[in-house]
């Protein structure tokens, strides 16, 4: 067998999605919640999974999590779709959408990398268009992609990955309101922002929100949320696998919704966090600091980026670096943590660039 006969020339083009695994005492990487469960709701909720029979396949599209995601959105549970965290839903919408060489799917960049993963394996074209020097929209560039590609799919995150900020509300407005196709706003980190165009599905029957709990402390249960127009939704139902979202994850979603409170708690507190960590950061010599709306604070550094990751890395600090190509080269990303890690990553940025 030859491998080219067999798989996809956009997949043998790719290289695998590569996740940093390093030794860490603080993990600053991956935009989590910090905080673990308090261990009284930790222990109702392992009591609760303790009475899962495992022997038995999990309710197929999650009809509980649907209605409570539903009342929650003030939508109706046909317009609910539940998936194995928000990329899964990525990658059920590509499947189900038309892929024309002479269309595409629009990519901001830098943005999360998911996307344009998902839209090549699926057989898209990837129409990358960069964000202006303030990681804004370049709205004229879109919409002028816009009329000339008719694309599949535009991308929004919102706020956007890595850069943390949310995009001018009049620059995804007038990107809505001109797509032909499908416009996904990814809340992913709704949480941290309060912002948000779910009101929005009322206008715009092209518009697609995606929510998560990975960011709000469930990360390893994998529990995404799409919301759409009921017609859409029973199409991208029609791809989705019978059994995406396991029991556990189903059970624990709707802890969630019981526990609410005490989630929102610690989002709160991450908030308080991320503003007290931008002051701080600001005052170092040697970084620049973006504007945040998420749980994480990109910077760029002066000089020898790498060597300040590898240096917080030796003293037990692991955040997300980039290449050394494009508008992120001089970056790195750290997620805000608990009072006492973001105290010691500060500390230990200092130290490495006051050397
Ligand atoms: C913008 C954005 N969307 C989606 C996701 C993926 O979320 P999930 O864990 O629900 O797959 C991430 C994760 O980092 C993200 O940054």
């Amino acid at each position: 067998m030859k491998i080219h006969n067999v798989i996809k020339k956009n997949v043998r083009g790719q290289n695998a999605y590569a996740i940093e695994e390093r030794e860490c005492a603080i993990k600053m990487d991956a935009n989590e919640n910090p905080h673990a469960l308090s261990p009284a709701l930790r222990k109702e909720l392992f009591d609760t999974l303790s009475r899962i029979p495992l022997n038995r396949y999990p309710a197929a599209g999650s009809p509980s999590l649907r209605r409570l995601f539903a009342e929650k959105y003030h939508v109706h549970e046909n317009m609910i779709l539940i998936g194995n965290g928000s990329d899964e839903l990525i990658q059920v919408l590509l499947t189900a959408l038309v892929a024309s060489s002479k269309r595409g799917v629009v990519v901001p960049v830098p943005t999360f990398a998911i996307y344009r993963i998902a839209a090549l394996n699926t057989g898209h074209q990837v129409l990358e268009i960069p964000l202006d020097e303030r990681f804004d929209l370049d709205l004229d560039a879109i919409l002028n992609m816009i009329a000339r590609r008719n694309p599949e799919v535009v991308f929004l995150s919102y706020p956007n990955n890595p850069t943390g900020n949310c995009y001018s509300d009049d620059r995804v407005l007038p990107i809505i309101q001109a797509s032909p196709g499908i416009v996904v706003v990814d809340e992913a980190y709704h949480h941290f922002s309060d912002r948000t165009f779910l009101p929005r599905l009322k206008e715009f029957n092209n518009l697609i929100i995606l929510r998560t709990l990975s960011k709000v402390g469930f990360a390893a249960l994998r529990i995404g949320v799409l919301i759409g127009h009921a017609e859409v939704v029973r199409e991208l139902n029609k791809v989705r696998l019978p059994y995406n979202l396991n029991t556990l994850s189903q059970t624990a979603a709707e802890f969630f919704f019981s526990h609410e409170k005490e989630f929102v708690a610690q989002t709160e507190n991450i908030v308080s966090h991320r503003e007290w960590l931008m002051k701080e950061m600001k005052a170092i010599r040697g970084i620049r600091t973006y504007p945040s709306d998420s749980n994480f604070i990109l910077f760029s550094c002066q000089d020898d980026k790498d060597g300040v990751y590898e240096n917080l890395l030796q003293r037990g600090i692991l955040i997300k670096n980039f290449g050394n190509l494009g508008p992120l080269r001089d970056c790195l990303r750290v997620t805000v943590g608990t009072g006492s890690e973001n105290a010691a990553f500060v500390e230990a940025l200092k130290g490495i660039l006051n050397r």
